[in-house]
């Protein structure tokens, strides 16, 4: 695999997913050092086989993005054995759908945890040397579905809306150091959790959407990437819809 000569560091979390993997790739045929991050060994054993199968020089990393210490400790590993991170795209996340009047509590804090919490976790704790450089770009994963809501997504909403607040707030904070906060809002991309609504629910849902189909994470890949880059350095705070029309405003 041909890669270019762009000498940053992006680190993808919850890369063996289906966008993540696209994420991964893309930023590295456009010449970034990439590494992954992954929480379940035998989805990672099987991702760098096939990654490396294909060209791509990936390296994985374990954490658990939904607690503190684990993230703390990966990225700490990350530093000594690749070098520091200028790019962070906080790509990690789980649906646990469901009518709030029938929803369990773990599914409530799982789902927060995983999708919000997991934000300051890994952007906390790779801030301060961002600061210290004097660059930065962090790439928040929210959804169309924090924009507008969804029937079934209390849990998903909350944490996907929290994560924009989240940019918003930061992107004041650190724009005097050369770093960038933005957030991207994917609509419905093919992967597996798109996947596991069931059939005549999406069929639906895809009905609603101007383009007549789902995205394709390459399409969101390219939008990632095009973020990490230096020349979008005076973006920051903004949140790009991706999303076929589904959600216009
Ligand atoms: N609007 C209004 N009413 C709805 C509805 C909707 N969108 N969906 C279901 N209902 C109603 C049903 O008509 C039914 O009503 P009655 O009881 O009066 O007949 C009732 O809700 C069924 O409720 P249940 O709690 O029994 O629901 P269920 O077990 O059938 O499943 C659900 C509900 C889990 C929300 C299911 O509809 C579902 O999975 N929906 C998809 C949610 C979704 O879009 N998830 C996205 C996942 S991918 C992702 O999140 C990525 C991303 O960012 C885009
Ligand atoms: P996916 O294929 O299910 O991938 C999700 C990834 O997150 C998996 O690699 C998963 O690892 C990882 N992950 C889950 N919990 C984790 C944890 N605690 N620590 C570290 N990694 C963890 O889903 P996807 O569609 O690629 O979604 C990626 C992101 O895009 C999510 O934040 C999602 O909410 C968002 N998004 C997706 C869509 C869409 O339509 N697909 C739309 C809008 C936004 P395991 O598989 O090992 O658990």
């Amino acid at each position: 695999m041909e890669k270019g000569n762009n000498k940053r560091t992006v680190l993808v979390t919850g890369a063996t997913g289906g966008l993540g993997t696209a994420m991964c790739k893309h930023l590295y045929k456009d010449g970034y050092r990439v590494v992954g991050n992954y929480v379940t060994q035998s989805k990672a054993d099987k991702w760098l086989e096939t990654m490396k199968a294909e060209g791509f020089d990936i390296k994985l990393f374990h954490g658990d993005v939904s607690d503190f210490d684990s993230t703390g400790a990966m990225i700490k590993k990350i530093e000594q054995e690749v070098g520091h991170i200028d790019t962070l795209v906080n790509n990690a996340g789980i649906t646990r759908d469901g009518r709030l009047a029938k929803m369990k509590k773990d599914d409530w804090y799982d789902v927060i945890n995983t999708n919000l919490n997991s934000v300051f976790n890994c952007t906390r704790q790779v801030l301060d040397g961002m600061i210290e450089r004097n660059f930065g770009r962090i790439i928040n994963i929210s959804s169309v579905n924090g924009q507008r809501g969804q029937f079934g997504q209390t849990n998903y909403s909350a944490a996907k809306a929290g994560m924009h607040g989240f940019t918003k707030s930061l992107a004041m904070e650190v724009a005097k150091y050369g770093i960038t906060v933005n957030t991207i809002s994917p609509g419905y991309i093919g992967t597996d959790m798109v996947m596991a609504v069931p059939e005549k629910v999406l069929t639906q849902i895809i009905a609603q959407v101007p383009m007549g189909r789902l995205g394709g994470t390459h399409e969101v890949a390219h939008l990632v990437s095009f973020l990490a880059s230096e020349e979008t350095s005076f973006i920051t705070g903004a949140n790009y819809s991706i999303n076929g029309g589904q959600h216009v405003y």
